[in-house]
């Protein structure tokens, strides 16, 4: 895949995606937007893949926000397709995934660059990373899905102080939150990251997409989770995963999947 904005490599099955444009912070553009949407969609389809790992390039930032030189003089009708179009081809997109995305959270992640990290299935922060949806100092609110999946993942009155203050959190605070699961040197991040990409990887890819859509479905007011668990619990049953995975348990071996 050869794309401007983005380096993608894959090293046996794990995937990793680099937002380069370094000298802009890695600030999210149209165009950057089309190619992880671009990217996404042909990881997500390559059996291959087990795991997508998402970082930024430098050791600065991960994603400092949606590229506000692109917006700026943008009208109300071009504002509401912004988002709408960002939410689809890349932030739900990245939620719904059936491949496990892991964001490797390597410095600053501001606006779009924390939404787009919310929107991954976990995060890993290195030390130096500051976090926050700085929206409302620029006269807008989070429009990337950042005031749904905020409160979802830290609750309502840490989300609302976030974005209210406009404020950045440091790496520690995003830890005791819970707004990302580890906090490591930054030589360290990537290596746990492709730690916890290889121990996913072990495991039934067919389950874990099924589990990700029952656990979506809970956050989704047009579904119901526990109806959705209880129809991928069964559909389980019918996958070569489980033939495999509960022959093996029993055989006292590995479990091998496909
Ligand atoms: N959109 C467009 N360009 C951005 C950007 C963004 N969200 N964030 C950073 N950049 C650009 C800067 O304009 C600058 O470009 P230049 O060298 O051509 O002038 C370059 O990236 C480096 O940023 P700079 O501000 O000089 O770095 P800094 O270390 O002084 O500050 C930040 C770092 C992250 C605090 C600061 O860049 C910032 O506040 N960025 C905007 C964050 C934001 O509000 N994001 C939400 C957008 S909705």
């Amino acid at each position: 895949m050869n794309f401007n904005n983005i380096l993608v490599n894959q090293q046996e099955n794990i995937a990793t995606i680099t937002i380069n444009r370094p000298k802009k912070l890695n600030a999210l553009n149209r165009d950057t937007i089309v190619e992880l949407h671009e990217a996404f969609k042909t990881l997500g389809k390559d059996a291959s893949v087990k795991v997508i790992i998402i970082t930024g390039s430098g050791d600065k930032a991960f994603v400092a926000g949606a590229d506000i030189a692109e917006f700026s003089n943008f009208s109300v009708k071009d504002g509401s397709k912004l988002a709408l179009k960002g939410q689809k081809k890349l932030f739900n997109y990245i939620e719904n995934l059936s491949t496990p995305v892991i964001a490797a959270v390597n410095g600053f992640a501001l606006g779009g660059g924390l939404e787009l990290a919310m929107a991954c299935h976990f995060r890993v922060a290195s030390e130096n990373a500051k976090m926050g949806l700085p929206e409302v100092s620029l006269g807008v609110i989070p429009g990337y899905g950042g005031t749904q999946r905020l409160p979802q993942l830290v609750g309502k009155g840490r989300a609302n102080e976030m974005i209210m203050t406009a404020g950045m959190i440091d790496a520690q605070k995003a830890l005791t939150i819970g707004l990302v699961n580890y906090v490591v040197r930054q030589e360290e991040l990537v290596p746990l990251c492709e730690k916890l990409a290889s121990k996913i990887s072990n495991n039934s890819s067919v389950a874990i997409s099924y589990a990700i859509k029952a656990i979506n479905a809970g956050f989704s007011s047009d579904t119901d989770g526990f109806k959705e668990e209880i129809k991928a619990f069964g559909d389980c049953f019918g996958t070569s995963d489980f033939k495999e995975g509960t022959t093996a348990f029993l055989e006292k071996r590995k479990a091998n999947f496909e």
